[in-house]
This record gives structure tokens, C-alpha cells and sequence, in this order.
């Protein structure tokens, strides 16, 4: 059966990057999910053995259970508070390896994940690259629900078109997996990432915001036919 790209590129990079004995950190989506399958499918098959894994979101938990990976926290003792890699998704990717995170609302565990990973490994589709950060695709925000409408005037502050993200099949908002709210923002012209990362989080009621700058991924791109493996070129601090 002929691969998606998705599961190509996420497929290549447990390849390249995943080996016995690792502490992994595992991402959400559909493009980390192939990820987090390939593993579970390397270990069935005794060619991985001994990895833990600490999963992003209620979703990669599941995909772990189902596929027997060994779930940990990043507290377990055996973990220590930092993992060996991590591989997730991402939606949007920059020259150089920035990136934004939570389309899938993952956001918060996303980043601890990434920040708290000695390797960390970004899998996306070639049409996720861009130049500027959240100029298409919104910066995803998790906020404390009393805190929404100033947050968002503080945002608008910044030059963003801001949005409540709305769930599908429930009324009202998305409720993350943390019990809090996600506002959406897009940005009216090109603004520094690294400097809109800290600038989000100091406003109050912002609990993290999607923009990953302080940390340097591998990035592998599915393109129709190959992988291109990306280091990070430049230095972005
Ligand atoms: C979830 C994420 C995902 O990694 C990101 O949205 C990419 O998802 P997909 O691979 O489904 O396009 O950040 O919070």
C-alpha cells in the first residue's frame, strides 16, 4: 500500500533519530501519530526494546495505549525531567526552524516536551514551510477562561487579529486537555517570533503561546517522493 507523506516523513525520522533505551517525548496530530504507530509497531516487532515515552495530549496517550508503548511523566523517576528526543508535528515552520505549534490545541504540553528534550524533531509537509511566522496560520494562545477579553485586547496590542477557538460538536470553546481556552492570533504584518514568545506570556492569564523559538529541532520535510532532513542554520537568540 503506497504511504501518505505523513506517514513517509514521520516514518524516516523514527529511522533516523529513535534507538533502544530512549526516554522519547511524543507529539499529537496526524502527522505524529505516524510516529508514535511506527514506534509501537518497531517494538512489537522486538527491533526497538526499553523505550519510555511521555505523550503531548489526550490523543498520543491514547495512540500509546493502544499500541503498548511504556507512558511515563516527565516527573517519573525514570525520566528525571528531561527526555533523550521528542517528535512532533508542527504547523508551521520557519528558515529557520522556528516554529508554530497547536492546531491541535496541544500547545502547552507540546512545549514543556520540546523545551525539557536533550533532541528535538519536527515532521511536517513541505507546504508547512513559510518565511514569516503567523502571517497565514494563527499563533495558538491557551488562556485562562476569565481572563479572555483582556487578553485579547492586550493581543490586538500586538497587531493581531484575534479569535476564540471554537469546538466542533460541543457549543462554546475548545477546552484544552489542561481545562482552559485557546484564542487564535494572526498576525497584520511580519513581527519577531522570539521576541512575541515572551512578550505573550507576560500578560496575565496567558498560560503559553505556540511560538517555539528557544530551541533548535531537527526538521524533517516530506516532499512527494524523498525527506529533507533540515538542521537549524542561524542562530535565533
Ligand atoms: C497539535 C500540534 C500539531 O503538531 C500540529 O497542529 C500539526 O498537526 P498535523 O500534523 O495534524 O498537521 O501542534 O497541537
Amino acid at each position: 500500500m503506497t504511504k501518505t507523506v505523513k506517514e513517509r516523513v514521520a516514518q524516516y525520522a523514527v529511522e533516523t533519530l529513535v534507538k533502544s533505551g530512549m526516554n522519547i517525548g511524543l507529539g499529537t496530530g496526524s502527522t505524529a501519530i505516524h510516529a508514535i504507530r511506527y514506534i509501537g509497531l518497531l517494538l512489537k516487532q522486538g527491533i526497538l526494546t526499553n523505550i519510555r515515552a511521555v505523550s503531548t495530549s489526550f490523543q498520543s496517550m491514547l495512540e500509546c495505549e493502544a499500541w503498548n508503548i511504556p507512558l511515563y511523566t516527565l516527573n517519573s523517576p525514570d525520566i528525571n525531567g528531561i527526555l533523550d528526543l521528542s517528535i512532533d508535528g508542527a504547523d508551521e515552520v520557519d528558515t529557520q526552524n522556528r516554529c508554530i505549534k497547536g492546531g491541535g490545541g496541544a500547545l502547552l504540553s507540546e512545549k514543556i516536551i520540546a523545551y525539557n528534550s536533550r533532541k528535538y524533531a519536527l515532521i511536517i509537509d513541505e507546504y508547512k514551510t513559510v518565511e514569516h511566522l503567523g502571517l497565514v496560520f494563527p499563533v495558538p494562545i491557551e488562556i485562562i477562561p476569565e481572563a479572555r477579553v483582556p487578553v485579547m485586547q492586550a493581543l490586538e496590542q500586538f497587531d493581531m487579529t484575534v479569535s476564540l477557538r471554537e469546538a466542533v460538536r460541543k457549543a462554546g470553546p475548545v477546552i484544552t486537555d489542561h481545562g482552559n481556552i485557546i484564542l487564535d492570533a494572526t498576525l497584520k504584518k511580519v513581527s519577531d517570533p522570539n521576541t512575541l514568545e515572551l512578550a505573550i506570556n507576560r500578560i496575565p492569564g496567558v498560560i503559553e503561546n505556540g511560538f517555539f523559538t528557544r530551541i533548535r529541532p531537527t526538521v524533517f520535510i516530506g516532499h512527494s517522493d524523498t525527506v529533507e532532513k533540515r538542521e537549524k542554520i542561524e542562530k535565533t537568540e
